[in-house]
């Protein structure tokens, strides 16, 4: 191999580790020895002002002038994501808009933008969290082992996002549509900062229901936290009937809520054949 050849199989052996550390969850490097900094020398050393005498020529060494203060703007990220978010008119154009979106720091630990599945105008319209590892893979919402999980629950009721007919049919999204470092929970910051992108894209995909899965898709729609005890219990957002309803995660991790979800799924079924 030549060195070109060399450096190019370095960078990609570089560039796969890097993402199986990011699969691992790891978003941070640590030192092996610690630093103690209150230990470290200052390194701004002031410059010592020479005072002037009467006897010797008069020589004043001035302080150095402090650095000028740069006025950098500030950016008020969620005005800038509600001005984008209104001038999408149909969902391309908002997937586009989402794309373009910098402010938003957890876009550079994803390797895809998660934005939405199913059939747009499905009369149920399901909002998650954020994308876990599968989905940040795929780029499409709810595809890992929760995501099946819960294709098999709403298919009991008639559901699917493969149905070609809106009555019949599933409209994906979630909160956020990067993957959050470490896989930890949305952070309120991030899901106000992105939470115009997710109000267009209700109003967008237009559903007659929509389903909370989970807390953070509860508080970006409600402003309320506590999908546990609020489950099951109709209410309204964006002047939509919304259903708050357990996480398919929690119910990976905690199978025997899979009865109240259930319930909720029959209350579901209900609503929709009124
Ligand atoms: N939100 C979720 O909860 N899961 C996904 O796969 C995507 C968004």
């Amino acid at each position: 191999m030549g060195i070109a050849q060399d450096i190019l199989a370095d960078w990609h052996a570089s560039h796969a580790a890097l993402l199986w550390q990011i699969d691992l969850g790891i978003d941070e490097w640590l030192l092996d020895d610690p630093i103690n900094r209150h230990e470290l020398a200052d390194p701004v050393k002031p410059v010592p002002v020479v005072a002037p005498t009467t006897t010797a020529p008069v020589a004043v060494r001035r302080a150095a002038a402090p650095a000028p203060v740069i006025d950098t703007p500030k950016v008020d990220a969620v005005a800038e994501a509600r001005a984008s978010a209104a001038r999408a008119g149909t969902l391309a154009e908002l997937r586009a808009a989402i794309d373009a979106f910098t402010h938003c720091d957890l876009r550079r630990g994803a390797r895809n933008l998660v934005f939405a599945d199913g059939l747009p105008g499905a009369r149920v319209l399901i909002l998650g969290e954020a994308p876990g590892p599968d989905e940040d893979r795929e780029g499409r919402p709810f595809v890992g082992q929760a995501g099946q999980l819960l294709d098999e629950m709403f298919e009991a009721i008639g559901l699917s996002r493969a149905a070609a007919l809106p009555g019949d049919a599933l409209y994906l999204t979630g909160v956020l549509p990067w993957r959050c470092l470490g896989n930890g929970e949305p952070t309120p910051g991030d899901i106000a900062m992105m939470r115009p992108f997710v109000e267009r894209h209700i109003e967008l995909a237009a559903p007659d229901f929509i389903v909370a899965m989970g807390n953070a898709a509860l508080f970006a729609l409600t402003q309320t936290r506590g999908v546990a005890r609020l489950r099951g219990q109709w209410t309204q957002a964006l002047g939509r009937p919304l259903l708050p309803m357990l996480h398919p995660d929690s119910l990976l991790r905690t199978p025997i809520a899979k009865r109240e979800a259930w319930e909720d799924l029959l209350a579901l079924e209900a609503r929709l054949a009124q």
